[in-house]
């Protein structure tokens, strides 16, 4: 798989000489296997079409901040919440002092306001503006902002040698795809439970759930993009599971139990995606029953909390589970969280019809000791990338 599959990149093009080479940004990002859609400022269409940059995106180009009719087929927050990484290429000095004052006096600044994900930018501009310190300071705040920069130098447009110059294309496409896998999470162990377990009652029934293994997958996927080493232990899954990982299938808790158990040594990170049945039959039938009684009485006994029991052992990972809950959502995952004696618990409402279980969407709340943020509705892929961004803000 190339490393951009999956990734959609938002390129900002800004004023400068550079900006011709846009086009072949685009180029270089799809051929990591990006999806690209490009902002244009003012100040970059003096130097490059919009044209040419819809014919290499394969997309409207977005240029407007109060065009109508584009705020109502993707606005600048559909935008800032469709892309995985914001890319500004070329980075004009003016962009960039826009960038560090926080303004949103056109589209490109306002998206960068508004999204949430990495931000990298590839200074464009003549070597004496580059080392002057406006640009220097304003450099320097976007950095402490954790925006990367990507920087290079030698012959410039104007004659002149010296910093401040485009990266080369192939450069600046292949900075983007290390933001996504040089992390913290890079070379980690990470073991997932994800799916529903099956009970059975007898040889041709079985007592399960709903789940689908989305959110695990989701989960398992953005721990990949971010260097991960990723093993699932799975349940009944309705979704195709990410290539990348080890699989390990399983049928009831406690073959989930054991399986977890055989592998927990090795790992770094535990997420306890699964939704695990509680229950068990008590003595499964060897026949199948039949329908002669007017009433059935199936005699249940609890399952082990895998959770739990991993998040009980000496020399545990860090321990992530989730909170399947229909009320006092946030109430009852913080009680999970101590009582389960895990670092993370994602909660999220199982009895919304638009998100959460079988669904492609969801809206869940990030809760560890004295912390809870909500991370609002999305589809599946971003929210997991959001609960591993957050992770590793605050336990790596
Ligand atoms: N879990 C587990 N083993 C179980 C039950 C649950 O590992 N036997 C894990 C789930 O994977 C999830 C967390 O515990 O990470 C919470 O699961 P959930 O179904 O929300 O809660 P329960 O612990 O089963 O409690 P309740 O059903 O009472 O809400």
């Amino acid at each position: 798989m190339k490393t951009l599959t999956n990734k959609r990149i938002l390129l900002g093009v800004s004023g400068s000489i550079a900006a011709y080479k846009a086009p072949d940004i685009v180029r270089r990002l799809q051929d990591l296997g990006a999806e690209v859609r490009v902002i244009l400022t003012n100040g970059g269409a003096k130097f490059i079409t919009e044209l040419s940059l819809q014919t290499t995106s394969k997309h409207k180009v977005h240029s407007n901040l109060w065009d109508k009719e584009a705020e109502l087929a993707m606005g600048h927050i559909e935008l800032a919440r469709w892309a995985d990484a914001f890319l500004v290429a070329p980075a004009s000095a003016n962009t960039i002092a826009n960038l560090a004052s926080g303004k949103a006096c056109d589209l490109l600044t306002s998206i960068a306001l508004a999204f949430e994900g990495k931000i990298l930018i590839a200074p464009a501009m003549n070597q004496a503006m580059y080392h002057s310190n406006g640009v220097q300071n304003n450099l320097a705040i976007l950095k402490k902002h954790s925006i990367e920069m990507i920087t290079d130098s030698g012959e410039q447009a104007c004659g002149d040698v010296g910093e401040g110059r485009l990266a080369q294309p192939e450069t600046i496409a292949q900075k983007v795809s290390d933001a996504f896998t040089n992390t913290k999470l890079t070379g980690k162990n990470i073991l997932i439970t994800l799916g529903a377990t099956i009970e059975p009652i007898d040889p041709v029934r079985y007592l399960s759930n709903h789940s689908s293994g989305k959110m695990g997958n989701a989960l398992a996927q953005a721990c990949i993009e971010s260097g991960a080493n990723v093993t699932l232990i799975h349940g009944n899954v309705s979704t195709e599971l990410t290539q990348q990982s080890h699989k390990l299938p399983v049928d009831t808790a406690e073959q989930m139990y054991q399986k977890v158990m055989e592998v927990i040594k090795d790992q770094d990170i535990f997420i306890s995606v699964a939704a695990v049945s509680d229950y068990r039959i008590k003595n499964v039938e060897k026949n199948k029953i039949k329908r002669e009684n007017k009433h059935l009485t199936l005699d249940l006994v609890a399952n082990k909390d895998i959770l739990y029991e991993v998040s009980q052992l000496e020399n545990r990972p860090l321990c992530i589970g989730f909170a399947a809950e229909t009320e006092n959502i946030v109430k009852n995952a913080q009680n999970k969280l101590k009582n389960k004696g895990c670092d993370v618990i994602i909660a999220n409402d199982v009895s919304k019809p638009d998100f959460g279980m079988k669904n492609d969407d969801n809206e869940v709340y990030f809760i560890s000791q004295n912390f809870s943020e909500k991370i609002e509705k999305n589809n599946k892929q971003k929210i997991a990338r959001k609960i591993v961004k957050i992770f590793i803000r605050k336990f790596l």
